[in-house]
């Protein structure tokens, strides 16, 4: 097995690993910063790359492509490898990968705040840039699926399949959603128009939440659960049913973000129900994971790492409950527009994602850098514990901000039908919240930093357990024996 390891294409995934971290801090910074600003508004200074509107895409983009991009890339490249028994096919085309993607999201830190945007909410980047994205995603699908032509294993373990999905269905999804006409190097105009645009919008939008933020995740998770638990998934039945289960149903639930829409009344009706039924897969992968720790429990107690997991779970089968509820018509004519959505997008993007991430990279990095464990064990204690409760803050806030907003919204008086308040009066009723928001989130970004400071210690320790020892003189030598 050691001989394996060692021929592991592995500086591609420390690559990623590090930048996981360093895009998990920028992404939540500049997250807690639009967070302050919707408490103080004044914090925009009257400079337009500092304005809300074009931050706000920044946060986007960095903490799904850049912060979970990079926890992708890294542990797909790992997984793949190890469950392959095979070495990634190029060490140059991993390289091209890892830069090319960093580029991407250099480009996107620029040109947003600068103002270039294609107005499409997770798909704002201009046609340049989508070309880029295009060729370094074919790329990391060769290096992908190549690794896994190559294998010296028959099966093809569970994981792969999820990331797999994943790779295929962004490829399509990216280029459908951003096909449009150039119009000059930084502007461009989508083919489509009217509710067409906003029906491929939302497919779109919805399935990169399914595909990006949720079928590849759950690759991860049924490597690095079991992996942490040291038992085998629950059930690889199962694990098979959720797969197909899963992606046969995500595809048409879009619509759910176009309720009491122009769209057609059938297409969001059509969106509602598999909305509905997307319940059932998605908590059965979940009880999956959890439960692939039945005889192991009290592992919970000590390991921090299988913490960050099996939390991540329980704030997937959250999300994943919550979701379906909101798709429902009458729930969504009153979680529509309000902070409800965002208390839903945060519990899936700070619990599920998040987590999920976090712990994967802990379980990871001392097994990359040849060590047992890392090199603070209390640390990532104590930033669970930091995530955890900056997370419920937030999310709880949310939706009392949100309940209260799509209550005052619809309150009408019943003697002659005009509405009870005026939208400033709901915008005073939320802002106290505003305030909680920013504050879990500052201590989800403060435990960011307690893992950034844990992962350099654990790299200088690697590098001092590798380092060339010390030639004894025979004299020292002799006394040391
Ligand atoms: C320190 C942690 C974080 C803070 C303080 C934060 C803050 C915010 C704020 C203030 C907004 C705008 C809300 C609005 O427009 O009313 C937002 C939107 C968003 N955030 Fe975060 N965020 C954090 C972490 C994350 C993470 C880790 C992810 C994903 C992995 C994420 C994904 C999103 C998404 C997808 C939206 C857009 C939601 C929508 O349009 O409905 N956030 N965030
Ligand atoms: C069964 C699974 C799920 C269903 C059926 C579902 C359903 C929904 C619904 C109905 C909305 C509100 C649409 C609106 O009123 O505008 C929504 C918004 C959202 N959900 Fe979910 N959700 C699910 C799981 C998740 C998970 C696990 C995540 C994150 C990892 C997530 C991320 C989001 C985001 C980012 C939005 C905001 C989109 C936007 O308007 O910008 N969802 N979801």
């Amino acid at each position: 097995m050691a001989s394996i390891e060692a021929s592991y294409s592995d500086k591609v995934v420390r690559q990623f690993a590090v930048m996981t971290v360093v895009w998990g801090v920028v992404g939540m910074l500049v997250g807690v910063i639009i967070a302050a600003q919707l408490y103080w508004p004044a914090l925009g200074f009257n400079l337009p790359w500092l304005s809300y509107g074009r931050l706000r895409p920044l946060h986007t983009n960095a903490v799904i492509f850049a912060f979970g991009g990079s926890a992708l890339f890294a542990t797909s490249l790992y997984t793949v490898q190890r469950t392959c028994h095979a070495r990634l096919i190029s060490d140059k085309l991993a390289a091209f990968v890892f830069w090319g993607w960093q580029l991407v999201i250099v480009a996107a830190a620029v040109s947003l705040p600068l103002g270039y945007t294609q107005g499409k909410e997770y798909a704002e980047l201009e046609w340049p840039i989508d070309v880029l994205i295009t060729i370094v995603w074919v790329a990391y699908g060769v290096l992908f699926f190549g690794t896994i032509a190559k294998r010296k294993v028959k099966h093809i373990y569970v994981a792969n399949w999820f990331y797999g999905a994943y790779i295929i269905t962004i490829a399509l999804l990216h280029i459908v959603n951003n096909l449009s006409i150039p119009g000059g190097w930084f502007k461009s105009y989508s083919v489509y128009s009217g509710s067409v645009d906003a029906m491929v919008q939302w497919w779109y939008g919805h399935n990169a939440v399914g595909f990006f933020l949720t079928t590849a995740f759950l690759g991860m998770m049924y490597y690095f659960v079991p992996k942490q638990a040291g038992r085998p998934i629950y059930s690889y039945r199962l694990s098979i049913v959720h797969f197909w289960a899963l992606i046969a149903i995500y595809m048409w639930a879009g619509p759910h973000h176009l309720q009491y829409t122009a769209l057609p009344d059938w297409a969001q009706s059509l969106g509602m129900v598999f909305s509905l039924v997307l319940l059932a897969p998605s908590w059965g992968g979940a009880i999956n994971g959890i439960l692939t720790l039945s005889g192991v429990w009290h592992k919970l107690r000590t390991d921090p790492i299988l913490k960050f997991l099996i939390v991540s779970l329980s704030f997937y089968m959250m999300s994943t409950f919550e979701g379906p509820m909101m798709s429902i018509k009458t729930v969504n004519s009153l979680s529509h527009y309000t902070d409800w959505t965002i208390g839903h997008v945060h519990s899936g993007a700070i619990g599920w994602v998040a987590m999920i991430s976090i712990g994967s990279i802990y379980a990871m990095l001392p097994r990359l850098l040849g060590l047992q464990k890392m090199y603070s064990t209390k640390l990532i204690d104590l930033h669970f514990w930091m995530h955890t409760i900056g997370l419920v803050v937030y999310i709880a806030s949310m939706w009392i901000a949100g309940v209260t907003q799509g209550l005052m919204w619809r309150a009408t008086d019943p003697e002659n039908g005009t509405l009870v308040y005026s939208f400033v009066e709901s915008l005073n009723a939320t802002k106290p919240y505003y305030l909680f928001r920013l504050g879990g989130g500052l201590i989800v970004l403060s435990g960011m930093l307690v893992m950034a400071w844990n992962v350099l210690r654990t790299f200088r320790q690697a590098a001092a357990t590798t380092a060339p020892q010390p030639v004894l003189s025979p004299a020292a030598a002799d006394a040391r024996a």
